[in-house]
């Protein structure tokens, strides 16, 4: 007796901000978990490195042109928005980036009928101490108000590591320059990393299940450090020794409003301002997604070199 299988139709799912460090991550699990990818992105070239992943369709294009992303939305499973910025390049950004762009996005999944929207947000978006997360929060509300048939998932991580992240990475940089001590700014504020790997599974776990309700996700690693501790693992890691003496708050506000306003802009007031909340959550990812989290220690030796 022969068997037949039923042909699976691959899934389209759109990607905002694909380029970026959870984005490069997140597109090549997509494609092997058999979505077919759509990324959109402002410049071609950003996505070199994801060209090789099979069946991935990039599509330049603005983002804040109604009219094409509805294209690019037109027959998409899910649509995923990772397009964020630390630090405003031009001001307004946070209000175009964080807030009126959700809000498009929302509308225009509900017009294509698309099933899913998955956001990554920030931990503590809302609090009105940094206009990064306050414009964080405010971009979750037009989500939530701009959306009715398409299930809303909005993921808050604490700050994310793995291969080309934005915080060890740096970190390790910046400890490599520095001429044998390195001052740690805001050195008691405590965070829960979380792998950026752990995260794509999350994501990927909401997305398999296209009946299953939306919702809100606090997203931290196994474990939260003081950001002394990190700097000092990051030192260790690397094999660098610098005496790093930990800022109080004083201080760290008055290096934030010097490096704030330096090319880089490495440190700003806003992030000094973010950093005074603890980025700890009640439970960690493995926690909410049965998985078996990641630890810093485990992973960030194996980039880090
Ligand atoms: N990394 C972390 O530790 C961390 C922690 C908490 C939350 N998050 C959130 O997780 C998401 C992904 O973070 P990530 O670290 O992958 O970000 P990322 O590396 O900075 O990438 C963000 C993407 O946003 C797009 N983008 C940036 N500026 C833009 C602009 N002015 N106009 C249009 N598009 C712009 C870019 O895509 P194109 O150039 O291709 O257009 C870029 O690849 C973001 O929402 C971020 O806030 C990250």
């Amino acid at each position: 007796m022969e068997i037949y299988i039923q042909p699976m139709i691959a899934r389209t799912v759109c990607v905002l901000g694909a380029t970026g460090f959870v984005g490069h991550h997140l597109v090549p699990e997509l494609a092997r978990h058999g979505y077919q990818v759509r990324v959109v992105t402002r410049r071609y070239e950003r996505a070199r490195g994801l060209l090789t992943v099979p069946g991935i369709e990039v599509i330049e294009g603005d983002i804040n042109d109604e009219a094409r992303l509805r294209e690019c939305f037109a027959g998409c499973y899910a649509v995923i928005n990772l397009v964020a910025v630390l630090h405003e390049r031009r001001m307004g950004d946070f209000q175009r980036l964080h807030v009126d762009l959700p809000a498009r996005i929302a509308r225009i999944c509900e017009q294509q009928q698309v099933s899913r929207l998955l956001h990554i947000s920030a931990l503590h978006a809302g609090r009105t101490a940094s206009h990064y997360l306050d414009s964080k929060g405010r971009g979750e509300v037009q989500l939530r108000q701009g959306v009715q048939h398409t299930r809303l998932t909005i993921f808050r991580p604490s700050v994310i590591f793995g291969p080309g992240d934005h915080f060890f990475t740096r970190f390790a940089t910046l400890l490599r320059l520095a001429p044998g001590i390195f001052p740690v700014v805001c050195a008691q504020a405590r965070l829960a990393p979380v792998y950026v790997g752990d995260i794509t599974t999350a994501m990927i776990a909401v997305l398999d299940q296209p009946t299953a309700p939306g919702g809100t996700y606090e997203l931290c690693g196994p474990r939260s450090y003081t950001l002394q501790e990190l700097v000092a693992l990051t030192a260790r890691t690397t094999g660098v020794r610098r005496y790093l003496p930990g800022l109080g708050m004083g201080s760290s506000r008055l290096v934030a409003a010097i490096l704030g306003h330096l090319p880089g802009r490495l440190f700003t007031y806003d992030n000094y301002r973010s950093l005074q909340i603890d980025n700890v959550c009640s439970r960690h990812i493995g926690e909410l997604f049965q998985i078996s989290p990641h630890s810093v220690e485990g992973v960030i030796a194996g980039y880090l070199d």
